[in-house]
C-alpha cells in the first residue's frame, strides 16, 4: 500500500474483536516504537492483552468495545505536537499491520493502566489498537479552502498534502488547522481548540507524506 491508500483506509475503530495482536504486528510495533521514542525523546509504550484498560459504563462520547491493546502516549509536558506526530506515525504503522485504531483522550481508565511514568512525564492520552469488527467509515471533511490558503496554481506537492491533512484524525473531527504556503515554505498552525496542538501534530505528518518530505520545508 502507498501513503495514500494507507491514509485512506485509516478510520477510527472502536469495536474490537477479542482476537489478540499477532506476534509479528506486535514486534513490527515495537520496533517502530523505539525509533519514535530515540528520535522524539518520547516515551510511548505500547501494552498489550489488558481487557480492562477502556471502561464500558460511560455513555459519553466514544465509547471503545472489546479492545485490549493500546499505545500509551507519554512525554514530558507541552510535547503535545510531538504526541500527535508520533502517534500518527505509529497509527499508520499499525494500519499497515491490518491493526486499526482510535485516539482516544477521554474513556480509558487511567487506575487500571499498566504504563511507566518517569519523574516529570504525563500521560497525554492513548491509541487504542487491535482488530476491528469493521475497518470503520471515512469522516466528513473540510474543503480544502478551508483550511489553507491553496490557489489554482498551487504546486501539485502542496495540494497533496493537504489532501492528506484532510485525511487525518482530529479530535471530535474538528480539522481545526490552518496551512500557508511561501515558494516551498509551509507554516501550519494550530486553531483554537481541545486537543488542537495534538491534531496539528497528527496533520503535520499526514501532510509530510501526501507532500513528500523533499518537496517543501517547515516555516
Ligand atoms: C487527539 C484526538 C483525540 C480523540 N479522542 C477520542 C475519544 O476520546 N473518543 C473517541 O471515541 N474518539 C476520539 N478521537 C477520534 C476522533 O473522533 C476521530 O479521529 C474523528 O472523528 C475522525 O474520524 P476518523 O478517525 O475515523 O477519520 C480522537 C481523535 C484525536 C485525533
Amino acid at each position: 500500500m502507498d501513503h495514500f491508500e494507507l491514509m485512506r483506509a485509516r478510520h477510527s475503530v472502536r469495536r474490537f474483536t477479542n482476537v489478540p495482536l499477532q506476534e509479528a504486528a506486535v514486534a513490527a510495533l515495537r520496533e517502530e516504537l523505539a525509533l519514535c521514542n530515540r528520535e522524539s525523546g518520547l516515551h510511548l509504550q505500547l501494552v498489550t492483552d489488558e481487557p480492562e484498560a477502556f471502561s464500558a459504563e460511560k455513555p459519553h462520547y466514544g465509547v471503545i468495545h472489546g479492545c485490549r491493546n493500546y499505545l500509551a502516549l507519554v512525554g514530558e509536558k507541552d510535547r503535545d505536537e510531538a504526541i500527535g506526530y508520533y502517534g500518527e506515525r505509529l497509527v499508520l504503522t499499525a494500519q499497515a499491520l491490518g491493526v486499526s485504531s482510535c485516539w482516544v483522550a477521554l474513556t480509558y481508565k487511567k487506575s487500571k493502566a499498566r504504563f511507566d511514568l518517569a519523574p516529570g512525564e504525563k500521560l497525554y492520552m492513548v491509541i487504542a489498537l487491535g482488530y476491528g469488527e469493521t475497518a470503520g467509515t471515512p469522516h466528513r471533511s473540510k474543503p480544502l479552502s478551508a483550511v489553507s490558503d491553496l490557489t489554482d496554481d498551487a504546486p501539485d506537492w502542496y495540494r497533496r498534502g493537504l489532501e492528506a491533512a484532510l485525511l487525518a484524525p482530529t479530535a471530535v473531527n474538528q480539522q481545526k488547522f490552518r496551512f500557508t504556503r511561501n515558494g516551498s515554505l509551509v507554516r501550519a498552525k494550530a486553531g483554537l481548540a481541545p486537543c488542537a496542538k495534538v491534531d496539528l501534530g497528527i496533520v503535520k505528518y499526514h501532510f509530510e507524506l501526501g507532500a513528500g518530505r523533499e518537496n517543501f520545508r517547515w516555516a
